[in-house]
């Protein structure tokens, strides 16, 4: 089975690492690519049938899909590979040529072994790169492509709303996939612990690849700007032994954060302290790891208080930080001369695309 796997830009390399991870476990035969083809936000993973052994001790086929969503922390979608194909020059061409060799590639799968005559199913799109149709023309054409092939074998049903097969198409460059999507319409970076929704708050899978590059050991850790949790709530859920601090400056957001830890069951486990990052050192005397989203300020006013905030910010951290922070910013310039001014040595960094910006990230100790 080939499972094409989605993630946010710049982290491919953390997922394939936890894919790898998880596959291990299973004792079955299997290979992870990042980027295959060259597409970014992709992992592909080749995987042999995995058994279990259920109560009875029959032996079970074990859902690898089911498996990989339960236990990932890092991946957005679990997509069952039908096919994939590079189109040469499919960004050039015209309406009706591009769509015709798409439906001419989708109409010889055999798109039926997926769908029983009795289910529904709807087609879902995502297209990306130069190219003269658009997403909704990739999914109409490869819904018509499969319905018409169905239609060999029984009398097919769509349902847009609520299919029960989900066949995802993806244009991504020069590249076509066609696979059933076992994720449904919610990515899995939409946790169900989240009740109370920031405005800038940080997809769960990056702030996971966060806690990875900051690799905590069990530490005291603190998110300075920690808005609704995100950081200290997934680091809790991972089991994380020591102690965490979810520190915000607004009452509104640290209540916020009070009710995602409840929600997600781990409000027992971490420090809610409200207070300032810039006088860091009163609120704490030393903490091994410091990973956190910082305010970017997008609203004009705020902006010109950037470089002071993180002058004032790196500062404090000098003087508590013990090993490592993990911190993302659209602000390049404000941040480096802020932990460079203040005695931090970058020693990783890497874009990472979030809300439709490549953001960039470091780990400094
Ligand atoms: C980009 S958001 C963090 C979002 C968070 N990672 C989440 O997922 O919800 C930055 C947060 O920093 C807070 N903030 C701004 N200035 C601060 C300061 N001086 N001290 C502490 N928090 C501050 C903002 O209120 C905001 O909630």
């Amino acid at each position: 089975m080939r499972l094409l796997l989605t993630t946010s830009k710049g982290i491919e390399d953390l997922a394939k690492a936890e894919v790898e991870g998880l596959l291990s476990e299973l004792g079955v035969p299997f290979r992870v690519e990042e980027r295959p083809l060259s597409v970014e936000g992709r992992v592909l993973a080749e995987v042999g049938e995995a058994f279990y052994t259920d109560e009875k001790g029959r032996k079970r086929e074990l859902s690898v899909p089911t498996y990989l969503k339960e236990r990932s922390r890092l991946l957005h979608r679990v997509i069952v590979e039908i096919a994939s194909e590079r189109f040469e020059g499919i960004g050039e061409e015209e309406p009706d040529v591009a769509l015709r060799r798409i439906e001419d590639f989708v109409s010889e799968l055999p798109t039926e072994r997926f769908v029983k005559v009795s289910e529904s199913f709807a087609v879902r799109s995502f297209r990306k790169g130069k190219h003269k149709i658009t997403s909704v023309d990739v999914a109409k054409t490869v819904g018509k492509a499969i319905f018409e092939r169905l239609e060999r074998f029984g009398k097919p049903k769509v349902n847009l709303d609520h299919p029960a097969v989900v066949f995802r198409a993806e244009l991504i460059g020069e590249v076509f996939l066609l696979g059933i999507d076992t994720t449904g319409d919610s990515s899995l970076h939409k946790r169900p612990w989240r009740v109370y929704d920031h405005p800038a708050h940080l997809k769960a899978s990056i702030a996971n690849a966060l806690i990875e590059l900051a690799n905590p050991d069990g530490g005291p850790f603190i998110d300075p700007f920690c808005g609704s949790g995100t950081i200290p709530i997934e680091l809790a859920l991972r089991g994380y032994p020591g102690r965490i601090i979810c520190l915000e400056k607004y009452r509104k957001h640290l209540m916020g954060a009070e009710m995602n830890a409840l929600s997600a069951g781990v409000y027992n486990k971490i420090e809610f302290l409200l207070g300032d990052a810039t006088r860091l050192s009163e609120y704490v005397d030393k903490v091994d790891f410091a990973v956190s989203n910082l305010p970017y300020g997008l609203k004009i006013g705020r902006k010109s208080m950037i470089p002071k905030l993180y002058m004032d910010f790196f500062s404090e951290l000098a003087k508590v930080l013990e090993k490592r922070g993990v911190f993302i910013t659209t602000e390049k310039r404000a941040i480096e001369k802020a932990m460079e001014e203040n005695g931090f040595e970058i020693v990783h960094h890497r874009l990472i695309g979030h809300g439709g910006l490549m953001v960039h990230t470091y780990v400094i100790k």
